[in-house]
């Protein structure tokens, strides 16, 4: 496997071996044990959309690891002013170790990766965001102590983020309950292959308009914006349609009792989920967000270091 693109091209066996070394490298980090996997390896980060948490984390990982990380703005670099993807690709492969990106088009990064003869992962693009998937699988089953046969309601927008958890739960055997309205579903092919891994791992993946019937009887209650980077001038419109797909206190009550709240942020609270929510005692968004750190740790080193390689 050379690089991290989608979740549905890992077996459910290579997820839970990223996720086990991500829980292993938290704990080393909280004991104060030193990890230089990477040492001396450099990661360039291209990003043509903005992010606090991603660039961060990826920037810090590396450190941690050994390494370090360029920050690499679209705009600053040639590729902003037409150099292809695949010279860039080609260039940038000899004088780093990875290429993180985040950007539109999905198929820009398959591009990407196509030319560059080093690991590519994806930062978020307009159809999938498997880095933050990764963290939250890794916050559920902190919190869970598994994963298989859980319930895990999606409500909102059928976006990056809805595709992407729609292939992380059926690879991991989690139950996945997605509530959109009809002209905003997930992606028709990635909820085909979601359904067809789900076969394989002994899972559901249902979609329906009702955001009560996602709900009922789920252990961990996901959403996320309305609008999404790049949507903007949809906002007005988009708020109208998603009014009556709010995660607040009444929605909440159809959960399981010990039912966790996530929620990839930035979040707008009032919009996709009531203040209440985000700050009560269900909420685990910021555990959610510390682990975008070790999740993607262990996704370099797997894919980075020889020794740590993900094997089938
Ligand atoms: N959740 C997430 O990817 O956040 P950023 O946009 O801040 O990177
Ligand atoms: N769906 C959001 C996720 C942000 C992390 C977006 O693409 O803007």
């Amino acid at each position: 496997m050379k690089d991290f693109l989608r979740l549905y091209d890992f077996s459910r066996s290579q997820l839970e071996a990223i996720l086990d070394l991500a829980d292993q490298l938290k704990a080393d980090r909280q004991a104060g044990r030193e990890h230089p996997l990477l040492k001396g390896q450099s990661l360039g980060m291209i990003f043509a959309k903005s992010s606090t948490r991603t660039r961060v984390s990826f920037e810090v990982g590396m450190y941690q690891l050994g390494g370090e990380a360029l920050f690499l703005s679209s705009n600053d670099i040639q590729l902003g002013r037409g150099e292809t993807i695949a010279d860039t690709a080609r260039v940038m492969s000899r004088y780093l170790d990875g290429i993180m990106i985040r950007t539109f088009s999905h198929s820009d990064v398959v591009e990407l990766a196509r030319y560059a003869s080093i690991p590519v992962i994806n930062g978020l693009t307009d159809l999938h965001h498997p880095c933050q998937v990764m963290a939250d699988l890794q916050t559920i089953r902190e919190e869970k102590g598994h994963l298989e046969g859980l319930k895990l309601a999606y409500v909102g927008d059928g976006n990056n983020m809805a595709n992407s958890l729609l292939e992380g739960c059926a690879v991991c055997g989690v139950n996945i309950h997605v509530a959109t309205p009809f002209n905003y579903k997930p992606d028709p092919q990635v909820l085909e292959d979601a359904r067809q891994a789900a076969k394989l791992n002994g899972s559901a993946v249902i979609w329906s308009e009702s955001a009560d019937e996602a709900i009922a009887d789920a252990d961990v209650i996901y959403t996320d914006t309305w609008v999404s980077m790049g949507q903007e001038s949809e906002k007005q419109e988009r708020i109208r349609v998603f009014r009556d797909y709010q995660v607040n206190r009444e929605r909440m009550k159809l959960a399981r009792p010990d039912a966790i709240f996530l929620h990839c942020l930035p979040a707008y609270r009032g919009y996709e989920v009531s203040e209440e929510i985000f700050e009560g005692p269900q909420s685990r968004v910021f555990d959610e967000a510390e682990n975008r750190l070790h999740a993607q740790k262990a996704i370099m080193v797997s894919l980075m270091n020889p020794e740590y390689a993900l094997f089938e």
